[in-house]
């Protein structure tokens, strides 16, 4: 793969495994990861290293890693044509992040929001790890030198903090690492809580109907979206500040069908909510029916999925043991082996 891809660049990204693939992970990520296979050279990170920063059970960890690479293939991330690897099985990822640490400022670490927020949520079980998380993410992303890293919104912080760490490592040696640009993919939808539309769709949102997990059963989604909240306006109208909920119907239709706004509007002018919902739930269920039953295919072989691991894992490592021992080389370290 390396060898005719060589003039490709190189996309790297990561998801912690949580489990259960909603629809604003496929819709905000998964599938826009699907679209740069062909494109790119791509390393997808399932980062348990991340995952073991808050309180969690080994063996559900092991299960959710399962999980989630049942997930991402049948998502379309065809372990054929890109790099599905785990973390832990790349070592230079934890030694990276042990120098990148030993030039991070404490301070910058204690500024992460992310890090404010969870932090306040674990306070009887505040770890370093979590104050570490960050550096650990940036070593994920300036060891493969990559020139795209796809992520949230909500990472754009983690990812400055990389661009630093870099400049200052470049700096500070020679220059070695890549500045790596975030890339939010245009047609990355942003998808909200069917029952509270002004949050993010989540997987710890304590109503559980706002959420349409990619697996869930035709029947359980067709009944999350038809109890939908939305307004008593009765207009099918793209208007996030007065009509939150219509208009993440609206994205969610948008996302799928490609059609725009104003064709959504058009088609449904003079119809009631009903009729509009039921066509969201027909658009959803007939979209997520091949990724059902693909992740039904794959689950149940636990065979392939390890295969697809560990052929990422492999590339993953010949990737980054070049970078890491130009980087131990820099900082001084000693190699008997050459
Ligand atoms: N912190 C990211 C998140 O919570 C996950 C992540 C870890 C990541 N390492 C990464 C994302 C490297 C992009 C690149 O979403």
């Amino acid at each position: 793969m390396e060898s005719e891809n060589v003039q490709k660049k190189v996309v790297m990204t990561a998801a912690q495994p949580t489990g259960k693939l909603h629809l604003g992970n496929y819709l905000g990520a998964i599938k826009n990861w699907g679209q740069m296979i062909e494109d790119y050279e791509c390393y997808f990170g399932i980062v348990d290293m991340h995952a073991i920063t808050i309180p969690y059970v080994p063996a559900d960890l092991k299960r959710n890693v399962y999980d989630c690479a049942a997930q991402y293939m049948a998502c379309g991330l065809d372990p054929q044509k890109c790099n599905l690897f785990l973390q832990s099985m790349v070592k230079g990822h934890a030694e990276l992040a042990w120098i990148l640490g030993c030039i991070c400022p404490i301070g910058s670490l204690e500024r992460m929001t992310q890090y404010k927020d969870k932090a306040k949520k674990h306070k009887d079980a505040l770890n370093s790890g979590l104050l570490y998380y960050p550096v650990l993410m940036a070593s994920d992303i300036l060891i493969y030198n990559a020139d795209l890293v796809p992520v949230g919104e909500d990472q754009k912080q983690h990812l400055e903090l990389t661009r630093d760490l870099a400049q200052k490592f470049n700096n500070m040696y020679s220059p070695t690492f890549k500045l790596p640009e975030p890339y939010i993919p245009k047609s990355g939808a942003r998808i909200m809580s069917l029952q509270s539309p002004d949050s993010k769709m989540s997987k710890s949102d304590p109503n559980q109907n706002g959420t349409l997990y990619i697996t869930d059963e035709p029947s359980v989604l067709q009944k999350k979206i038809m109890s939908a909240v939305t307004d008593s306006d009765s207009s099918v109208r793209y208007d996030v500040q007065n009509k939150p909920g219509v208009s993440n119907l609206m994205s969610i239709m948008a996302a799928f069908t490609q059609k725009t706004y104003g064709q959504i509007e058009d088609e449904f002018s003079g119809k009631g909510y009903g009729d509009f919902k039921k066509a969201v739930a027909e658009v959803v269920i007939e979209s997520l029916a091949p990724v059902r039953q693909s992740y039904k295919d794959y689950s149940s072989d636990k065979a392939m999925i390890e295969d697809a691991i560990k052929k990422g894992s492999q590339a993953a490592t010949r990737r980054t043991t070049k970078m890491m021992a130009k980087v131990y080389r820099k900082v001084g370290f000693l190699n008997f082996e050459k």
